[in-house]
């Protein structure tokens, strides 16, 4: 059975995965009615894979004899000024969001349960992943600047890295 603390930290952060997931979502929307649809893709997808990251916190919690629980999440705003706009709050989201997943580890310690320690390991480094992969991004978007030729260039990369999320397991 697992641990009620562990549990409830999960759940919260359920939640924010659920929250990114309609984050990206809205940034998805902004791009394709303002002319980037390979960067529209790229947040669509991209919402997909916070889906899946809620999703292997559901099975996990239900796996382990609790019960993962849907909470309330709050709109997530749909006005940006430009892609730099979009990517720069995805990269102060995703550091939120390492820290969160930081702070949940810190309950396991405390906690003293291992097993949910163990199951973080992939969430740390998918955090370390995701930073760095926004990161290159954002390097590219501050290279072009108001170059449209270039950020022409961009929205097709943006397409092709577009890849679809492995299946939460
Ligand atoms: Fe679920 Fe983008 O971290």
């Amino acid at each position: 059975m697992i641990n009620l603390k562990v549990q409830s930290a999960i759940n919260e952060q359920i939640k924010k995965e659920e929250y990114s997931s309609r984050l990206y979502m809205a940034m998805g929307i902004w791009c394709e009615t303002n002319g980037y649809p390979g960067a529209a893709k790229f947040l669509f997808q991209h919402a997909e894979e916070e889906r899946m990251h809620m999703l292997k916190f559901v099975h996990y919690v239900n796996d382990r004899g609790g019960k993962a629980q849907l909470l309330d999440i709050e709109q997530p705003t749909a006005d940006f000024d430009s892609l730099l706009d979009i990517f720069e709050k995805v990269m102060e989201h995703e550091k939120y969001i390492t820290e969160s997943i930081n702070n949940l580890y810190e309950v396991t310690i405390i906690e003293k349960d291992y097993t949910t320690m163990n199951f973080l390991q992939w969430y740390i480094t998918e955090q370390l992943e995701e930073e760095n992969l926004f990161n290159t991004i954002l390097d590219k978007i501050k290279l072009v600047g108001a170059d449209k030729a270039g950020m022409f260039h961009v929205d097709k990369e943006l397409e092709g890295m577009a890849v679809a999320p492995a299946p939460a397991v």
